[in-house]
């Protein structure tokens, strides 16, 4: 079947993802809140004392005084006196959503689908029970020993699938559990495709079971098994946890993206109940377009290794066509342990906020990402990094805001991309000190011809000798005295090119800088030119 992404049973769906019960009944009925439910005085019928309640994660209402109860839609429709579509359109005006045009789903399509929903949830609920059992005892044991409490096991229904074909045995008359990505065929009939795992069950948006995520629990490979495409599960475009973090993604104003399942589940049950993972599978825009339709405020957290460095790359590329003035997109690194689930294990909540908190903005990021990838100390790093920096601006959508992001760029590039261009490389050299011979030569010479203490004044100035001492009797004529000097004036310059040089070629070897290769190349001969001077010099 061909998804049909302007049906109106698709818009209903997005419209319970993108309301809360909370607001739309909160709208029309004081609220107030009492555990995890909302409670008011119904408006179907008369009283005084609350027996009116919602439940926001469960996106439902229900009186225990007169029994009314429903959706979003029903309560539209009751409260209005409104037909299903008025309920629909007043509801699509509140989230800011234009309604489709509308085209009935053909009936037989929509019967396959229950059938696919009603075997996933058969199935889930097969697994919840063998968790229970001895055949699930090591699979229950592992499930807690990694901090799952009977709660979680419960809400995310977490299951055991057995090593037998207890799914192939148990619905041998269904005609869906291949569609359905639970049993394939084999030569001898069917059989089970998940078997000896930790059972995960995939919701869609309604909280209907899809498919599958099984976790191997001995090692074995792949660590992840899970169900391949059917009708009604597409992984390029699931995103894990998302049913029960909508209502979260609304009050928390943004979503977290993690990268496993568990990950998930441990963050959604530690306070970031906004936290959603891809499945099985990279990141794709189809998972960001599913977030970006719920919320366009993301933050990306990814594990500290160089994968998740690698995966956050990823997914700052794909996220830049989707990317508003309003949106706020971030990337948070985990550091101090592996993922999210090893952080809020060894460290808690605490430590996972921080991490949180300290997650770089996408325009921080990318300069970065320019920065980190290319040599961008050299002309030619330059012009790649420039490059690569366009090209993910060219993916804005909003030329206006496509705009403010190359301003800003122009700006950093400016800033600290042409000052390593401007200065020039001055390196400063600390010449050794003279030793004592030399300096008793150069008093006496100083003292016996005062002609050369004139004429190589500025020289004999800065070897930092005070000349005033006596010096020891030396055989000495003055051309002997002159060659001296001028010898130890082209040994003190070619030491200090020598060790500009070694100065230059050790930055070098840091930046790749193009330009410190030219000087270092202008002392060459600078030094080639004085060395034969010198040699001449000493074989007079
Ligand atoms: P990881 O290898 O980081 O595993 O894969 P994890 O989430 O930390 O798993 P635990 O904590 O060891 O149980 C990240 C995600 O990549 C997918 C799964 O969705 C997993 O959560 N994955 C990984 C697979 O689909 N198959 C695999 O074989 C491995
Ligand atoms: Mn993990």
């Amino acid at each position: 079947m061909a998804p049909n992404r302007t049906n109106f049973s698709n818009f209903t769906d997005e419209l319970r993802a993108r309301l809360s019960i909370v607001d739309v009944v909160g709208k029309r009925v004081p609220l107030t809140k009492k555990g995890d439910r909302y409670w008011g005085c119904c408006p179907f019928h008369n009283e005084k004392t609350p027996s009116f309640t919602v439940v926001e994660d469960k996106g439902f209402y229900k009186c225990f005084g007169c029994g009314e109860g429903g959706d979003i839609i029903s309560f539209t429709m009751k409260l209005n006196n409104m037909d299903f579509r008025a309920a629909i359109e007043e509801l699509a005006n509140m989230a800011g959503m234009k309604l489709p045009d509308y085209k009935p789903r053909d009936p037989n399509v929509v019967k396959r689908e229950e059938e696919l929903f009603n075997i996933c949830d058969a199935a889930a609920q097969t697994f919840q029970e063998k968790l229970f059992t001895p055949d699930g005892a090591a699979a229950l044991e592992y499930v807690r020993r990694r901090g799952f409490t009977d709660d979680m096991i419960k809400k995310y229904r977490i299951g055991y699938a057995p090593k037998n074909n207890i799914i192939a045995n148990k619905f041998a008359g269904s005609k869906y559990l291949v569609d359905a990505g639970l049993c394939r065929r084999g030569d001898f009939g069917l059989y089970d495709f998940f078997r000896d795992r930790l059972m995960f069950p995939l919701f869609n948006a309604n909280g209907k079971i899809v498919a599958f995520s099984g976790r191997s629990l001995d090692g074995s490979e792949p660590k992840y098994k899970n169900t391949t495409d059917t009708d009604v599960f597409h992984k390029r475009r699931t995103v894990f946890g998302l049913n029960f973090a909508r209502d979260a993604i609304h009050r928390a104003n943004r979503s977290i993206v993690v990268e496993g399942q568990i990950d998930a589940i441990k963050m959604q049950t530690n306070g970031f109940g906004e936290t959603v993972a891809p499945l099985g599978t990279a990141l794709t825009d189809e998972h960001i377009a599913t977030l970006c339709k719920l919320n366009r405020n993301i933050t990306f957290c990814f594990d500290g290794d160089g994968a998740g460095q690698k995966a956050a790359a990823r997914a700052c590329g794909i996220m830049m066509p989707f990317l508003r003035d309003t949106s706020d997109v971030k990337f948070a690194f985990v550091s101090g342990g592996k993922d999210p689930d090893e952080i809020l294990e060894k460290n808690g909540a605490d430590a996972m906020k921080k991490i949180i908190d300290d997650a770089v903005p996408l325009v921080d990021f990318l300069w970065e990402l320019a920065n980190k990838n290319f040599v961008v100390a050299t002309p030619g790093g330059k012009l790649q990094a420039e490059k690569f920096l366009d090209a993910e601006l060219d993916k804005i959508a909003d030329p206006e805001l496509k705009k403010f992001y190359k301003q800003e760029y122009d700006k950093r590039k400016f800033q600290s991309w042409q000052s390593w261009k401007k200065t020039k490389e001055v390196v400063k050299i600390d010449l050794p000190d003279i030793d004592a011979i030399t300096k008793n030569t150069l008093i006496y010479i100083v003292n016996n011809f005062p002609e050369l203490a004139e004429k190589y004044l500025d020289f004999l100035g800065t070897l930092g000798i005070d000349f005033d001492g006596t010096a020891a009797e030396l055989n000495m004529d003055l051309a002997a005295a002159e060659k001296f000097i001028v010898s130890l004036k082209l040994h003190r310059y070619l030491d200090k090119l020598n060790l500009q040089k070694r100065e230059l070629t050790n930055r070098w070897l840091e930046t790749g800088d193009a330009t410190i290769s030219d000087e270092i190349n202008a002392i060459n001969t600078e030094i080639e030119k004085y060395t034969e001077k010198l040699e001449v010099l000493l074989s007079i």
